[in-house]
Formats: structure tokens, C-alpha cells, sequence
């Protein structure tokens, strides 16, 4: 980095104050419950989706005792659409933990929190320093960007001594005087730079203020950052999907198996061919099938490139699948896949 390290944390919270995000419903709260649910929505979400699902959230499950009575369908439900299922299981496992082991108190150490379900070093790190203004680093993808670029991190962050490495850099950087106004502050200013100003394409470094201290800027090259060679492999998967109706316009829908796609949630019969689909219903309502358009939709490992196949089918028809009749007025309440919440509502 260029200049004294203690500019770095002084000009990320100057920035902060003037053109950071504020007003968020997250913000301005050092309730730990409040910290938490929104840090684990907004992994992988846009902070524009969260908005609508954090308040809806609070008022069905106020507190992290509401929260941990919960049935684990009830979380789920109120989930679906944000996708990522495992976050919504691991926040109502570590609900039930907080609940019981802790008496319904967030422990306040990131040491601490780490050991929670759901809780990474990370997260951990955000909550430590949101609502106790302790001196703990944060590092979640955006973060990792900011700090590779300023530092001119260029060591390879696949190889796990490369990250941890990363970490003490980050730790080094923190603020460390007046801590319980700091480091909220400059931990929401290093999320706000990452995900508004240290872009991954197209950097706007003309606005950064932290341009004058970037080592990645100075090389010309902030784009290069952060070097990470073991890319995500992705595969691919086609399944084929049985919508059946009833005369009433119920459709059957099963619980899907854990581990695998969707785990626990609602969802139409899922098979991995038209033939093993087409095998599970008696011959004579194999005429009713019909198949409408496949589209893809993409999870973090797999793009799944799914068929639906739609049948008006009697419950007769049906009873080699597990499963049941779900009215329409049932589906919003219930954890669906996001593609198949699209296909009820095209019904
Ligand atoms: N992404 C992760 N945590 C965030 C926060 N507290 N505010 C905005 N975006 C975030």
C-alpha cells in the first residue's frame, strides 16, 4: 500500500460518512439478532432483494426465540425466492442453539459466534464488529477485492496460506482507536467500496477514495485483482419436472430428499429423463403428458436446464410418487425452488 497504514482505515470511514449506504433497516442497530439474519441474507443477494424480505422476516420471527420455535417449514417458506436453501437451515439451526446453549443471547466474541451453524470467520467478524466494536476483520468476496487491489495483494488466494495471509493484512489495516464507533463504521465502509465503487469489471477509481493509496491502480491493472486460478468447475444437468393438476387446479408436490437440489423443499416430481418419468404413471395416462418450453436455471455449482412436462392427472395416476395435493392458495406459504414458484404462477 502507499502511504501510512493508518490513512487507510481514517479514509474508508471519512468516505463512509459522506457516500457509504445508511438507512438500511440493518443499519444503526447493535441487536445482534438483527445483524446476523441480515448478514446471512445478503450472502449471495442483492441488498435490493433483502429489503423486502428482512422486514417480513422480523415480524413473523421478532426475535431469535420466535426464530428457534419455528418449524424448520415455516423458515423455509418465508425463505423461498432468496434461494441458497442451506443458509435458511443453518439460520434455524443456529437459532435453536442460541435459544438453548446461550439463553437466547447472541455470544459477543467472533471467536464465539464462529462456532455457530451458518457462521463463518467472516460473518462472525461482521457481527463482532457491528454490534460489539470489536477489532475483528471482515472478508467476504467484495472485501477480498478492495484489500487485494490496495495492497497489491497478487499471491494466489486458491491456496488456503495465501488467504490466512490476507486475513492478517486485513486485520493490521483495522481502525484502532474508539473502537465502538469505528468499527462499525469502517466495516460498513469496506462492504459499501466493494460492492459500489471497487467493481469487479470497470472499477470506478476516478471516485475511490482510496485511490491514492492503491497499488493495483498504480500498476495499471486493478482488474487482475484478486489472483485466484482454481475457478469454481461447473457442470451441467437436465431434469424433467411433472406438473400435475387436478381438476380443482391442486398441484402434487413432494419434499425433496437431503442432501441434494432443493433439499427439503417443496417441489414438483423430479426425474433425470422423460423416460424415467414417463415410467413412474400407468400407460393410459401416458397421452396427457405434455411437454412445455425447458429453460435453464442457474445454481452456484450446476446449470440445471430444466423440462417441464404438464398433465391434468386423477390422484389414481399418481400413486407411485410421493407426495400430495397442494391448493394454490398453499403455495405461498411453502419453501418452493424459485423455478418452479415461476411455473405455479404461469398455471
Ligand atoms: N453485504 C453484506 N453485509 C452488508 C451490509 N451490512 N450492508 C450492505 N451490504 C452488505
Amino acid at each position: 500500500m502507499n502511504g501510512p497504514p493508518q490513512e487507510f482505515a481514517a479514509c474508508v470511514m471519512r468516505w463512509q460518512k459522506t457516500h457509504g449506504r445508511r438507512g438500511l433497516p440493518w443499519q444503526n442497530t447493535r441487536d445482534p439478532y438483527r445483524v446476523w439474519l441480515s448478514e446471512i441474507m445478503l450472502q449471495q443477494t442483492q441488498v435490493a432483494t433483502v429489503l423486502d424480505y428482512f422486514p417480513r422476516f422480523l415480524q413473523r420471527f421478532p426475535d431469535v426465540e420466535a426464530l428457534a420455535m419455528a418449524s424448520l417449514d415455516d423458515v423455509l417458506g418465508l425463505w423461498s425466492g432468496l434461494g441458497y436453501y442451506s443458509r435458511a437451515r443453518n439460520l434455524h439451526r443456529c437459532a435453536v442453539v442460541v435459544a438453548v446453549q446461550y439463553g437466547g443471547r447472541f455470544p459477543s466474541s467472533s471467536q464465539q459466534l464462529q462456532t455457530l451453524p451458518g457462521i463463518g470467520r467472516s460473518t462472525a467478524g461482521a457481527i463482532a464488529a457491528f454490534c460489539f466494536g470489536e477489532r475483528s476483520a471482515i472478508l467476504d468476496g467484495n472485501v477480498k477485492r478492495v484489500l487485494t487491489r490496495v495492497l497489491g495483494f497478487d499471491a494466489d488466494l486458491s491456496a488456503a496460506a495465501n488467504e490466512c495471509a490476507l486475513w492478517d493484512r486485513a486485520t493490521a489495516l483495522l481502525p484502532r482507536r474508539a473502537l465502538a464507533q469505528a468499527m462499525p463504521r469502517y466495516t460498513q465502509g469496506l462492504m459499501d467500496l466493494g460492492a459500489t465503487v471497487c467493481l469487479a469489471r470497470r472499477p470506478a477509481c476516478l471516485t475511490c477514495p482510496l485511490s491514492a493509496l492503491c497499488v493495483a491502480r498504480q500498476r495499471g491493472e486493478p482488474e487482475n485483482y484478486p489472483v485466484k486460478t482454481r475457478k469454481l468447475k461447473r457442470s451441467a444437468q437436465s431434469l424433467w419436472l411433472l406438473q400435475a393438476q387436478a381438476v380443482s387446479g391442486a398441484v402434487w408436490l413432494a419434499r425433496r430428499p437431503t442432501p441434494g437440489v432443493w433439499a427439503g423443499l417443496y417441489c414438483l416430481p423430479v426425474f433425470e429423463s422423460r423416460e424415467a418419468l414417463q415410467a413412474r404413471l400407468p400407460q393410459r395416462f401416458h397421452g396427457r403428458l405434455r411437454d412445455a418450453p425447458a429453460f435453464t436455471h442457474v445454481l452456484t455449482h450446476k446449470d440445471l436446464r430444466l423440462h417441464p412436462v404438464t398433465a391434468q392427472l386423477p390422484a389414481s395416476a399418481l400413486s407411485g410418487l410421493d407426495g400430495a395435493w397442494f391448493a394454490a392458495d398453499q403455495w405461498p406459504d411453502l419453501g418452493l425452488p424459485a423455478p418452479v414458484r415461476e411455473l405455479l404462477s404461469q398455471a
